[in-house]
């Protein structure tokens, strides 16, 4: 049974819940919110919703309990950024939040994996994989895969070319410190550098950092990127795909979390895919690495 445990029913983990409903391999999805009757409401509405899609899939409210058989836990619980506020900002409350909530998973008999949605999304996902005990590959945070998302979206945009054709990766922190290895960027099997020069580069990677800025200056927050970022990686899981995504996981060698190309199937992480770079670009990813890294080394979990 594909059962998935969901943790925080704001807007981040219903857009996720709808992907699922409408297009997942999940057969049961649990909400579980701090807020019990929120939780209640939310399934109620999605079992409405999904008499009409064209799956079955049972949806409830429930406790901590229900983790003990689930595939999937997916944590997606805890403050959101505000307008002018990073995503760094959120650390001591989230931090807070996930000592509660993995407490409790851990009087479970839950032995899946984690999927991590909360911000600040690589420090988040060390700090599950050291409050859970779980071995790396079973620890996965959604990492850069919305910027990846956003980067194809806006070279899809530029050049008139549909996103599927477009292989190109966000990588590091999933915030302002993100990155693009350009020189390892393909349009089909040509050089990005046929199509988009320096400015343009430039240009669509501070586009790509400020998504999520300029969302939540006009919405107030964001929400179905990550919702679909999710699915797709929970599809992943469950169909046992080995499918490539910059993933955010515990990095032995880097010796924290970080947004990464990443072979993933239903035992979480397969491997890390290694990255030839040039000196320029190493040097960039080597500094949100540090980041990300200063923060988890001194974590207090
Ligand atoms: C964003 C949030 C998910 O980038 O961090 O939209």
């Amino acid at each position: 049974m594909n059962k998935v445990v969901l943790v925080g029913c704001g807007n981040v983990g219903m857009s996720y819940a709808y992907c699922l409903i409408n297009e997942s391999k999940v057969d049961e999805l649990v909400l579980i919110d701090i807020n019990k009757s929120k939780a209640e409401g939310e399934a109620l509405d999605l079992l409405h919703a999904s008499s009409c899609s064209k799956r079955k899939i049972k949806i409830k409210a429930g406790d901590y309990s229900e983790c003990s058989d689930a595939v999937i836990v997916c944590i997606a619980a805890g403050r959101n950024q505000d307008k002018g506020e990073t995503r760094l900002d959120l650390i001591e409350k989230n931090l807070a939040v996930f000592k509660s909530i993995i407490s409790e998973i851990n009087k479970t008999k839950f032995n899946g994996l984690y999927l991590i949605a909360t911000n600040p999304l690589d420090v988040m996902t060390f700090a599950t994989m050291k409050l859970s005990k779980f071995p790396a590959n079973k620890v996965i945070g959604s990492g850069t895969t919305l910027d990846t998302a956003r980067l194809r979206y806006l070279l899809s945009q530029q050049l008139n070319i549909n996103p599927k054709n477009i292989h190109a990766y966000v990588i590091g922190e999933h915030g302002d410190s993100e990155m693009i290895p350009w020189s390892n960027a393909t349009i089909g099997l040509t050089n990005i550098n046929s199509f988009v020069n320096k400015t343009t580069k430039n240009r669509i990677l501070k586009d790509v950092r400020n998504s999520a800025y300029d969302i939540i200056n006009k919405k107030g927050n964001t929400a179905y990127g990550i919702g679909m970022c999710l699915r797709n990686i929970t599809d992943a899981i469950l169909d046992d795909s080995n499918t490539i995504f910059t993933v955010s996981s515990y990095n032995q060698k880097l010796k924290t979390c970080i947004g990464l190309p990443t072979i993933i199937n239903r035992n979480g992480v397969r491997e890390i895919l290694k990255l030839e770079m040039t000196t320029e670009e190493q040097q960039e990813f080597n500094k949100s690495v540090e980041i990300v890294r200063n923060i988890t080394k001194n974590l207090k979990v």
